[in-house]
């Protein structure tokens, strides 16, 4: 069997990282979460305080900077100089400031060379916003998951209330709605469909559906 790449874009909240764990699992490939790595960077320059809108700031932190991603039991864990933050880089704090952080061109380049490096012997799904179009360029398999905004946010307030997380459903419209404009009109490497993407808009799919659609065009591939 050929180990294929995987790519899966699309805006905020998605459910990109859900499908993208089940098709990885179903596979036996590796999952990469690539938000959570600028999500990681993010929180480590709040902690150290630094100006998320100074690049050179920026990348002196992660040129010192591990970011591992390890299954865990409960899906992907996510280590930050060796310390486990997977919850705290879910934070409403980082998510709101992340899209200011990866706008900076040279992080997005540091960034690039990492995701490629995990990707480099193939076997994997990758979800974020850029990797059909900049990261994973020759990915056999590339998906833009789209579904409306209000689908997105109920979607998001939904597990946030599950979780026992404080969730106010119009303020996540407006903070969804904002890290699109940002993601999508950022200069370097924005959220686009690659012109070879399949779009699945999942407003009224479960995510099973999803799922199969997307094995469906993976084992085309594999
Ligand atoms: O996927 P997630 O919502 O966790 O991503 C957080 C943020 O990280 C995005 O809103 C975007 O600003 C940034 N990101 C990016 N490129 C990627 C993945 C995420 O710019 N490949």
């Amino acid at each position: 069997n050929r180990q294929i790449s995987i790519a899966i874009d699309g805006p905020a909240a998605a459910g990109k990282s859900t499908v993208a764990k089940i098709v990885a699992e179903k596979l036996s490939y590796i999952y990469i979460d690539t938000g959570a790595m600028y999500r990681a960077l993010t929180y480590k320059a709040i902690q150290q305080q630094a100006s998320i809108e100074d690049e050179a700031a920026l990348m002196e932190i992660l040129n010192s900077t591990t970011i591992d991603l390890q299954p865990g039991t409960e899906g992907q864990l996510i280590y930050l100089d060796g310390q486990d933050v997977t919850n705290q880089i879910r934070s409403s704090e980082v998510t709101n400031s992340v899209s200011i952080v990866s706008r900076h061109k040279l992080v997005r380049e540091e960034m690039v060379l990492r995701q490629q490096s995990f990707a480099q012997n193939g076997g994997v799904v990758m979800d974020g916003r850029d990797i059909g179009t900049h990261v994973l360029p020759l990915a056999e398999v590339k998906i833009f998951l789209l579904a409306s905004v209000d689908e997105r946010a109920i979607r998001r307030h939904t597990e946030n209330v599950q979780k026992g997380f404080p969730s106010d459903l119009e303020k996540l419209k407006k903070e969804i709605s904002l890290r699109d404009r940002l993601d999508s009109e950022r200069e370097v490497a924005p959220l686009k469909k690659a012109e070879d993407a399949v779009e699945i808009d999942t407003t009224s799919l479960s995510i099973v559906q999803v799922v199969e659609k997307i094995m469906d065009l993976a084992y085309e591939r594999i």
